[in-house]
């Protein structure tokens, strides 16, 4: 059984008010799922603090070395040594605006599993290639690049077509089940991950009004939130 996951992917957002309210406000709930929060680098401290123990913390990015001049970049090391859990690679926001390649997004992914950590690796069509039936050549070149000679049980997938993302467009249920059970397909057979234990979640405009019907979906085992994820009402609202 794969258990499922609601991860809020806070990007550039919050401020340590609107942080410290999110926390307070889901004081008392009992969040039915596995309830997971990458926040901005900046506001890790803060939310590990502020975090019980029915959250899992973890980063929006990591680089493909442990240590060294890599201005800017966020240690996997150092995400393992403060104790956090988890990392998203290859948001299509760090492909198209940060230029991150197949062959970076493998580093990557790589050091962070050295280091212990679950990898959420992400992967998805934009418009223009879903219009010109690119769908599966896009993502099984993402995946058989990005986790080439990975084979390990801490990889997620996160299947994010760049059209539904802060767009409110959301994929059907029926499109989004089709391209998780081509992801699940794909990872049995041209993969080292264990394709029925890997949790597959759909990411694009989730939010509580549609959460249901995706989560309902045989191969959808969650999601992975932007601006639902944000405030303490709305994020609660995926817990179904
Ligand atoms: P939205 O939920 O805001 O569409 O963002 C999705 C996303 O990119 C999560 O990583």
């Amino acid at each position: 059984m794969r258990k499922t996951h609601i991860v809020g992917n806070w990007k550039m957002n919050q401020s340590t008010e609107e942080i410290k309210s999110f926390f307070n406000e889901l004081a008392n709930e009992s969040l039915t799922s596995e309830a997971w929060i990458a926040p901005q680098a900046l506001h890790l401290g803060l939310v590990k603090e502020l975090a019980t123990d029915k959250f899992k913390v973890g980063t929006q990015n990591s680089a493909y070395e442990d240590n060294g001049a890599f201005t800017g970049e966020i240690s996997p090391k150092s995400i393992k040594d403060m104790g956090l859990h988890f990392t998203i690679i290859g948001h299509s926001e760090r492909r198209s605006i940060f230029g991150e390649t197949h062959e970076v997004l493998n580093k990557k992914a790589k050091k962070a599993l050295d280091n212990d950590l679950t990898v959420i690796f992400c992967i998805g069509e934009t418009l223009e290639e879903r219009e010109a039936g690119k769908v599966e050549e896009v993502l099984s070149e993402q995946i058989s690049k990005g986790l080439k000679d990975v084979a390990s049980d801490k990889v997620i997938l996160a299947y994010e077509p760049v059209w539904a993302i802060g767009t409110g467009v959301t994929a059907s249920p029926e499109q989004a089940q089709d391209t998780h059970a081509f992801i699940r397909k794909f990872l049995a057979k041209e993969t080292n991950l264990n394709a029925d234990k890997t949790v597959i979640l759909y990411g694009g405009s989730v939010k509580p009004s549609n959460v249901k019907e995706l989560l309902a979906c045989e191969d959808i085992d969650g999601g992975l939130v932007g601006g639902a994820s944000l405030k303490a009402e709305t994020y609660k609202g995926l817990f179904i």
